[in-house]
């Protein structure tokens, strides 16, 4: 009974912000990640994936179900970091992976053989001059996917932070330059991009904050900057860095606070409505929706006990992922009603 009141709290988001804590799904004994585990993404099925898969920063895999490598970097210098599953234009499922390290994005495409692998994989979009990039996200009606990235330097000057843009021609352009950015996402109706954005001075990390703006999905235009949200503003969290960003279904926005083992969760109005703990993870790099229903949250990072693993938490039944929904999964609701 005390779950269906903090469900009621959460949906109603009309009192003060709803305190949740997620449980251990995969701890440091038995997971095959490495500490910098970031990027979860779900595929159609409602796996979830992640990289630093076998502990190299190269490699991709599945996070739940038998835990497998879905793809591996053909060049041992590859640092990779976001994924998002997507599906084409005839309904095949693909997905995308961005490398920080050599400025370009993956494509995987063609059958999935049984062990959840792509038959095809090669280089769609790249551009030697993108700071990274960091993290990716998907306009599904278009194709079109925007990508973050930053240059982490002790006094931060715009230009230390990009926003990128490819469309399905795989051509790159650079929609804009900020402080650091990192997490990225698309709001479900397409029209609202977020993304994160840092400042530091003299060494110290002095500003995190959510931009918005009003996205056109097809061209990849991006307008009217606001502050969604700032933390140093709300709970005076400035110095913490902002890291992988996810939405759901009725459009609230789920933010990762790297550094404090936490996730905030503002509906689109801006609003704080809940904070979500990860027992086992320090520092939170990235979230996402998976499960059969798109109701499970998994959160991923380094390990609290074990420093040298990357570690997995889940939230249960509190909403509805976008992403999974997007792919064509899904179908779960909530008490929400969503
Ligand atoms: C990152 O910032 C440093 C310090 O300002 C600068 O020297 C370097 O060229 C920058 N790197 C890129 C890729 O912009």
């Amino acid at each position: 009974m005390k779950v269906t009141i903090v469900l009621a709290l959460l949906c109603a988001g009309a009192h003060a912000a709803t305190e949740l804590t997620a449980t251990p799904f995969l701890g440091a004994t038995e997971s095959k990640f490495g500490p910098t585990i970031e990027g979860a993404a779900v595929d159609k099925a409602g796996n979830i994936y992640a990289v630093d898969f076998d502990n190299n920063i190269a490699t991709a895999g599945s996070v739940t179900g038998p835990q497998k490598q879905l793809f591996k970097a053909p060049d041992a210098e590859a640092l990779i970091n976001g994924i998002r599953f997507a599906v084409d234009k005839s309904g095949a499922e693909e997905a995308y992976v961005v490398d920080a390290k050599l400025h370009q994005v993956y494509r995987l495409s063609g059958q999935r053989g049984a062990d959840g692998t792509f038959a095809n994989s090669g280089v769609f979009c790249k551009d030697s001059t993108m700071l990274q990039p960091n993290d990716i996200a998907i306009a599904p009606s278009t194709g079109r996917i925007f990508l973050s990235g930053m240059n982490y330097t002790a006094d931060s000057v715009i230009g230390n932070g990009d926003l990128w843009t490819c469309g399905a021609d795989g051509v790159a352009k650079r929609l804009g330059q900020f402080y650091r950015t990192n997490g990225i996402e698309v709001s479900p109706d397409e029209k609202t991009l977020y993304l994160s954005e840092a400042e530091n001075k003299k060494g110290a990390v002095t500003m995190n904050r959510v931009l918005a703006f009003d996205l056109d999905a097809a061209t990849g235009e991006t307008k009217n900057k606001r502050v969604f949200v700032d933390f140093g503003e709300l709970d005076k969290s400035a110095a913490t860095d902002i890291d992988g960003m996810r939405t759901d279904v009725s459009g609230n926005l789920y933010v990762t606070r790297n550094g404090i083992g936490k996730v905030s969760v503002f509906d689109p109005s801006g609003k704080l409505t809940a904070t979500i703990s990860t027992p086992s993870i320090d520092s939170i790099t990235n979230l996402e929706f998976g499960g059969p229903a798109g109701t499970d949250l998994y959160m991923v990072g380094k390990c609290k006990d074990t420093p040298a693993k990357g570690c997995v938490d889940v939230l249960k039944g509190q909403a509805v992922g976008n992403a999974l929904k997007r792919l064509g999964g899904g179908g779960g609701s909530t008490k929400c009603g969503q």
